[in-house]
């Protein structure tokens, strides 16, 4: 857990925000209604400002819908998923249906008066806010993501949910599976990094868990899991969604025009359940997890971090520190600027600790090639 930090607070400005307005954009995630709580709570005891919540999130500001949080609004909300202002995956307003409204989005930010605005999302939408600066807009973001993939933070709030999700579906999967003498296969979300797999595979006691960062060999996995049928009758892969086959592709469920991010993965849990068919006898069931492990109440842990994450950002706002993301480095909160996280994806390196500890524990990633990536196993010193 970060420790609890906030900006420099010993030369606060006098001038104070009078209206700031939160956006949460791009898919939900367990921890926005935390965070929210935190912009908005912090920005009214500390500044007496005026917060403006945007509906669903670059979408009502194309279309001109927010509506004024009072403190009474932002209480209560900690323990709920979703998020209370509405998300929007589609709205990108410098490419929608077809036209830019950027100039439109830069109009109501002027109308509304505001000092600044919060963006809480992922890459798509922190993206799309550093564009947004170059208008003239004072942004801070906030990085949430069950995917855990954003550049320069060790974190994003949600993956700890989604992590727990996905153990206890594990757990559930593996008393099922002990049972019937079968090979159960879970895929997870995350897109085109595998923390989620990596870390509820770990903690759920997978045998094989396959990444998108490492191609797999299934004559590799299904050696895998034969062995396991051998000796426990029984055998767990944990597969994420974005992983494939050395020489194949990555599983494509559906496309969505004007989405900043239009492929959506899913299916190579099942494609998976038939490879290995024709290489074990042993029974398979495959479970895609999907959206459960983006939906309910968020972990102690994100309810915290989404917390101090957003009281974080509000201080900025209070110094007028504009154009920066907040990050956790170090368990220590930090910002940078907005570019850095912009535009890019934080994968699974082959020296990460927890792989390495994976790999020292004999889980079954599909490939030699880590072994003998140059990164060495986690070994004391
Ligand atoms: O980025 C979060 C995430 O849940 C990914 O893990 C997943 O691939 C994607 O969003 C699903 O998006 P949608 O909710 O649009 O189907």
């Amino acid at each position: 857990m970060a420790s609890i930090s906030s900006p420099d607070q010993s030369h606060e400005p006098t001038n104070k925000p009078s209206r700031v307005a939160i956006l949460t954009g791009g898919g939900d995630c367990p921890g926005l209604n935390a965070a929210i709580r935190g912009v908005a709570k912090t920005l009214m005891l500390r500044a007496q400002t005026e917060i403006i919540g945007i509906e669903d999130g670059f979408l009502g500001f194309i279309e001109r819908r927010s509506r004024t949080l009072t403190y009474q609004d932002c209480s209560g909300i900690l323990s709920l998923g979703g998020t209370m202002i509405g998300t929007h995956n589609r709205a990108n307003p410098f490419d929608y249906m077809g036209e830019d409204r950027s100039r439109a989005v830069k109009e109501y930010y002027d109308e509304l008066a505001l000092d600044a605005l919060v963006i809480i999302g992922g890459d798509g939408t922190l993206s799309i806010g550093y564009e947004l600066t170059k208008l003239g807009m004072n942004i801070v973001g906030v990085p949430k993501t069950i995917d855990n993939d954003l550049m320069c933070t060790e974190r994003t709030f949600g993956f700890d949910t989604a992590v727990s999700i996905v153990t206890d579906a594990i757990d559930r999967l593996r008393t099922t599976g002990q049972s019937h003498q079968r090979i159960m296969i879970v895929e997870t979300m995350g897109r085109n990094a595998g923390w989620i797999a990596l870390h509820a595979g770990i903690a759920g006691g997978a045998d094989s868990i396959l990444l998108p960062e490492h191609p797999y060999d299934i004559n590799l996995v299904a050696d895998a899991c034969n062995q396991r049928m051998g000796t426990h009758h029984f055998s767990i892969v944990v597969i994420a969604e974005g992983a494939k086959p050395i020489n194949g592709e990555v599983c494509t469920r559906e496309t969505i025009k004007d989405s900043p991010e239009p492929t959506r993965l899913g299916g190579i849990g099942d494609q998976l359940k038939q490879q290995l068919e024709q290489l074990t006898d042993a029974e398979i069931r495959s479970t895609t997890l999907g959206h459960i492990q983006r939906g309910g109440s968020p972990t102690s842990f994100d309810r915290i971090f989404a917390t101090n994450l957003g009281s974080y950002a509000a201080g900025l706002v209070i110094n007028k520190q504009f154009n920066l993301a907040v990050i956790q480095r170090g368990n220590q909160l930090s910002e940078v600027p907005l570019d850095s996280v912009a535009h890019k994806t934080r994968n699974i390196p082959n020296d990460d600790p927890t792989l390495q500890t994976a790999l020292s524990m004999g889980i079954c990633f599909g490939t030699e090639t880590l072994l003998r990536s140059g990164a060495k196993l986690n070994e004391p010193e």
